[in-house]
């Protein structure tokens, strides 16, 4: 393991800095004060996050809404029975009207339904708002707001927004990389050997994109260990509430109470309302509030505070959401493992990462092979810690996955890459 900087170097087990060789295909960690575009600039330019539809129609010329996404992951099953139409009977009335600033209805029926205080918790306009904001915090912390003072420690490969917000906050970028051989899976020593003073700590758990899940007692060895160096701990537990095995490994309880440390969560991946937009913030009280003072005014809309507590009503639909997925991710796993050339990562999470290399294409090949099939794959090739032969799997429902399952030989046959030009 060596953490690199986002300069390309990387730091041995010495301590000394040394240059570092980045992936092939793998682009640098951005700089300090560099903000890597979300927009994907036409249709050649891959896009910064799956689920990118408007992306899609303009490179294989087909409809947006005729794909079927397994690029963004997304609670198979929709959102629960009913919250579209109660969002949509409301629409009249929320659409003209400010929503409440302090999202005080549907706090409180999160916080009831994590079991939390609701001082401890803050609404944002998806996980991406929230873990902006607990960058903002963090950097107030260890800086008063001015760059350069602490730095943001990312395992590799993971979510590309954490060393966006990095870059907004004008802080530089360490990479730990994790290791292939070792499915991408971090040691507690490793996440945390290189920590200083000051530092941030980002873990995604289950980790996007490798599907790796910590336990609950590693999750408290590693903020033991960040407490003990002075640096701070965000946990992003997006995927954690759709994770097989995934329950009883939350820190949204010890967040409420603990110094330096905050736990980010995308209700939009939970309940299936990308485009609604929700997510939060848990932690101390203090440190939600000073959260809350970057946010902009009004940011999560009346039909999103509208939907959560409707989504919260149907309490066996998470129970049912996991276990269509515990049935079908080893399905779609043992089905991709069948390709020959196709290897597939063990994966707690509702995705599945595959290192395509044994097929002699790249995943750029692999995605625009069964996107012009109207079905779409996330290309990992744009994630640091990452080469141009991953590609990501979204676990949809049986129908779906067995569409892209037989989908796959055809695409290893030596005549369909001449057909489609590779
Ligand atoms: C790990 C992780 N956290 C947070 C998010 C952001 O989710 P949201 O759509 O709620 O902003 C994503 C989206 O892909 C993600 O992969």
């Amino acid at each position: 393991m060596r953490p690199v900087t986002s300069s390309g170097e990387a730091r041995q087990g010495s301590g000394a800095l040394v240059p570092s060789e980045p992936a092939a295909g793998t682009p640098p960690a951005s700089p300090a004060g560099s903000l890597p575009s979300l927009h994907a600039g036409g249709a050649t330019v891959q896009p910064a996050h799956g689920g990118n539809l408007a992306w899609a129609a303009r490179r294989y010329g087909l409809p947006p809404e005729s794909f079927v996404d397994f690029s963004a992951s997304l609670n198979p099953l929709g959102p629960p029975p009913g919250v579209l139409e109660r969002v949509a009977a409301s629409l009249g009335d929320s659409a003209c009207r400010y929503p409440d600033p302090e999202c005080g209805w549907a706090r409180n029926a999160l916080a009831a339904h994590l079991g939390v205080p609701p001082e401890n918790v803050l609404l944002t306009n998806g996980g991406t708002e929230a873990i902006h904001l607990a960058v903002r915090w963090w950097a107030s912390c260890v800086s008063g707001n001015r760059p350069g003072r602490g730095r943001v420690v990312l395992p590799i490969p993971t979510f590309g927004e954490y060393a966006r917000a990095a870059a907004a906050a004008g802080a530089p970028v360490v990479h730990v990389p994790l290791a292939a051989e070792e499915d991408f899976r971090p040691s507690v020593p490793m996440l945390t050997a290189a920590l200083r003073p000051g530092d941030l700590l980002f873990l995604c758990n289950p980790n996007n994109p490798t599907g790796a899940l910590l336990a609950r007692d590693e999750l408290l060895e590693v903020w033991r260990r960040c407490l003990g160096a002075g640096a701070f701990l965000v946990v992003d537990e997006a995927f954690l509430p759709l994770a097989v095995g995934g329950e009883g490994h939350s820190l949204a309880w010890d967040a409420c109470r603990g110094p330096g440390l905050l736990v980010a969560g995308s209700l939009t991946k939970t309940y299936c309302l990308p485009g609604l937009r929700l997510g939060y913030l848990i932690g101390p009280a203090d440190a939600v509030a000073a959260a809350a003072a970057y946010q902009p005014g009004w940011s999560v809309s009346a039909p999103a505070q509208e939907a959560l507590p409707a989504c919260l009503e149907d309490t066996g639909y998470l129970a049912r959401a996991r276990l269509l997925i515990t049935t079908e991710l080893p399905l779609l796993a043992r089905g991709l493992a069948t390709v020959p050339g196709l290897r597939v990562f063990p994966s707690h999470a509702n995705f599945l990462l595959v290192d395509c290399r044994g097929t002699g294409r790249t995943a750029a090949e692999w995605r625009d092979a069964l996107g012009r099939r109207g079905l779409l794959v996330r290309d990992c090739g744009n994630f640091p810690g990452l080469d141009p032969f991953h590609f990501r799997v979204a676990v949809r429902r049986r129908r779906e996955n067995e569409v892209l399952l037989a989908s796959l030989p055809w695409y290893t046959m030596p005549c369909a890459a001449s057909s489609l030009g590779g």
